[in-house]
């Protein structure tokens, strides 16, 4: 009987973590962010919410084209709690994304949130990568209606493969979603991982790794 309840409550455990695998569920109608609170929580402390009003729910400007003339040819443009602090507690976010001619939105992965992206304008090449040992990689081409989900933690990137600019709308299952850019996480930590860690890692001589280094 012990060991019968136990496993119900490893299961029950097991089951309630994966329940919560992304953000919290409210505990009241709204908590809008204080971003100036000095308190230091999970979340961001609420704003007195005698004094909240409309704008602390509203964003303006998402309309407007971000501007690509950068490395990459792409741009996000976020609204999350730090944007729109009326999200705070809810559990959902959104960006724009702006892509040039074959601008690409590089391989990066969310810690906090899954994501469902639409096409707005454009054709998008989409992909994610499944976890070790298959490293599957899920890839498709998208036209402007289409929308693809890419499931929380893993890896992923959009590429613009049509014609002309590309513009998407992402949403995320988390008020502060993060982002990890894989490259830039990896060749541009501050301080450095030593580039023997990184020669190793990526069979690839040190005259390389520092070269990559000097990228990011
Ligand atoms: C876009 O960014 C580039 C590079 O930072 C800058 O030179 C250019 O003036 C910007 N364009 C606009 C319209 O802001
Ligand atoms: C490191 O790789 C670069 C690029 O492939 C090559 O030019 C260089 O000779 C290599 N250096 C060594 C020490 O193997």
């Amino acid at each position: 009987m012990a060991i019968f309840s136990t496993t119900i409550f490893m299961f029950l455990a097991l089951s309630l973590s994966m329940v919560l695998a992304s953000d919290h569920s409210p505990l009241q109608d709204f908590c809008v962010a204080d971003l100036t609170s000095q308190v230091h929580m999970n979340g961001i402390a609420c704003k007195d919410p005698k004094i909240v009003g409309a704008n602390d729910f509203a964003f303006s400007g998402l309309h407007k084209a971000g501007n690509t003339s950068n490395p990459i040819g792409s741009v996000v443009t976020p609204v999350t709690v730090f944007q729109l602090q009326g999200l705070n507690t809810l559990g959902i976010s959104l960006v724009r994304i702006d892509y040039a001619p074959w601008g690409t939105n590089p391989p990066h992965t969310h810690p906090r949130a899954s994501e469902v992206l639409t096409v707005l304008e454009g054709s998008l090449e989409v992909g994610f990568i499944t976890s070790s040992p298959e490293n599957r990689h899920i890839t498709k081409v998208l036209h402007k209606g289409d929308v693809f989900a890419f499931p929380i933690g893993l890896v992923h990137y959009q590429r613009n493969v049509g014609s002309g600019n590309a513009v998407a709308i992402a949403a995320l299952s988390s008020q502060n979603p993060g982002v990890i850019t894989v490259a830039n996480a990896v060749f541009g930590s501050v301080p450095d991982i030593s580039g023997n860690i990184l020669s190793r890692a990526f069979q690839l001589n040190k005259s390389v790794v520092n070269y990559l280094q000097s990228q990011f």
